[in-house]
């Protein structure tokens, strides 16, 4: 397990998540239905072939976890019967992207769906959640927020975006041109020149009254959970289902793919879906490029092993064996065995290569006496060790 999920999973303990496995495998209309039928990952990005059924069935490997999630907790009649839930998922994640550093065709996934809550301290809680991640795995992340209103306020800032773009359609790149009347918000997330961004229309500007006083609330409880973010007004998600609170989270040394994080509210989704009407919020964790933000940072190093053991003759060769395991199960070492058909030079150049830290040498001599020879490969000195006291040897810390 990387220890991106390690840390998730003992924070998805102490937030009182429980897990849920859901399939790689969902019917396409699902995707159409939840994710949306403009969105770039539906229209261009799917891996959907038949089913080879009777009827036909276009199936799909699953692009995000959101709309499977959902499914789930329908057909569970969890809608119904016990609508406040807090699940988790993880797992890979399948889109016919142009692969890039940080982008890849199948990516690996860790998420959160929370239902039933339609309280801004909801979405402030998740927003301290990621702020502990960050902390856990001793990361900075930038968390940047917007509201995108509801299907109360969102047309009159859609048609806002669309009347921007026809005034503006010269100087709009062709993608633009196709999304104008299918999908205007997606138009502040293009390749549009980053002037002629700024005088869009925000979707601050257009809120009613409802998703002002919510997005308020969520600003003021994460800041008073000490929680920093910047709200970034020209956010919106690339995926048709959100409503009200959308976030993006950024890492450091990650060139163009930086969202490591994102996620927001998707309160008419459970109800667009056929189940009852229950708000929903959640984010999804890009553990793939968050692993690259952490190797950035130099937070994560390769655990090297602390020894590789180099036995010399036939009887060295059974003892090794007992040597290794005794090494790993009470000194809790990890030590590497090598091959003992090649020559002692070639070994312990093996071991430099693999980043050992000492090379635990004996044959029949040492065997004898019950004792290695203990070689330091960083300090290159080399001691006749006693076996019994080989785990303290080996535990020693390095010098500076
Ligand atoms: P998303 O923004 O499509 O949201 O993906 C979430 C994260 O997954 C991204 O920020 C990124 O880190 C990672 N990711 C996406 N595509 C790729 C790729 N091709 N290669 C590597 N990493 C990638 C969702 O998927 C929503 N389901 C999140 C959500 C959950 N919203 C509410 N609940």
């Amino acid at each position: 397990m990387s220890i991106i999920e390690e840390r998730a999973r003992a924070l998805m303990d102490r937030y009182a998540f429980k897990e849920i496995r859901i399939p790689a495998l969902e019917r396409l209309s699902l995707f159409q239905r939840s994710t949306g039928d403009t969105t770039d990952i539906v229209e261009k990005q799917m891996y959907a072939f038949s089913d080879r059924d009777e009827a036909e069935t276009t199936v799909a490997l699953r692009p995000e976890g959101t709309p499977g999630v959902v499914r789930a907790y329908i057909d569970a009649g969890l809608d119904r019967r016990d609508p406040e839930q807090r699940f988790f998922y993880s797992g890979p994640m399948f889109r016919r992207e142009r692969p890039q550093k940080g982008r890849y065709r199948q990516f690996f996934q860790f998420g959160i769906e929370v239902f039933g809550r339609a309280d801004a301290a909801c979405d402030a809680e998740l927003l301290t959640l990621i702020r502990d991640l960050g902390v856990e795995l001793g990361i900075l992340l930038h968390i940047q927020i917007n509201s995108i209103g509801d299907s109360e306020c969102r047309p009159k800032f859609r048609d806002a975006l669309i009347q921007w773009g026809r005034t503006n359609w010269a100087r709009l790149c062709e993608d633009c041109h196709n999304r104008i009347e299918r999908n205007p918000l997606r138009l502040l997330d293009c390749k549009i020149d980053a002037d002629l961004a700024k005088s869009a229309p925000s979707s601050l500007d257009y809120l009613c009254e409802a998703c002002r006083t919510h997005f308020d609330t969520v600003k003021r409880l994460t800041s008073a959970a000490g929680v920093e973010f910047t709200v970034n007004p020209g956010l919106v998600r690339g995926l048709d289902y959100y409503t009200r609170t959308a976030f993006e989270v950024m890492a450091e040394g990650l060139g163009a793919q930086n969202t490591v994080i994102a996620g927001g509210r998707y309160d008419g989704l459970v109800e667009a879906m056929g189940g009852a009407a229950i708000p929903g919020i959640g984010f999804a964790i890009g553990v793939d490029r968050l692993a690259l933000a952490l190797h950035a940072a130099e937070v994560v190093k390769e655990r090297t092993p602390d020894a590789a053991i180099i036995p010399i003759g036939e009887a060295a060769r059974a003892q090794a064996m007992v040597l290794a395991h005794d090494l790993r199960a009470m000194g809790q070492l990890q030590i590497e065995l090598l091959s003992s058909d090649r020559k002692v030079k070639a070994l312990l150049q093996r071991a430099g290569k693999i980043g050992a830290r000492f090379a635990v040498i004996f044959g029949d001599d040492e065997l004898a006496k019950r004792v290695v020879q203990l070689k330091d490969l960083k300090a290159g000195t080399q001691e006749e060790v006693p076996i019994s006291r080989l785990i303290g040897a080996l535990s020693r810390p390095a010098k500076a």
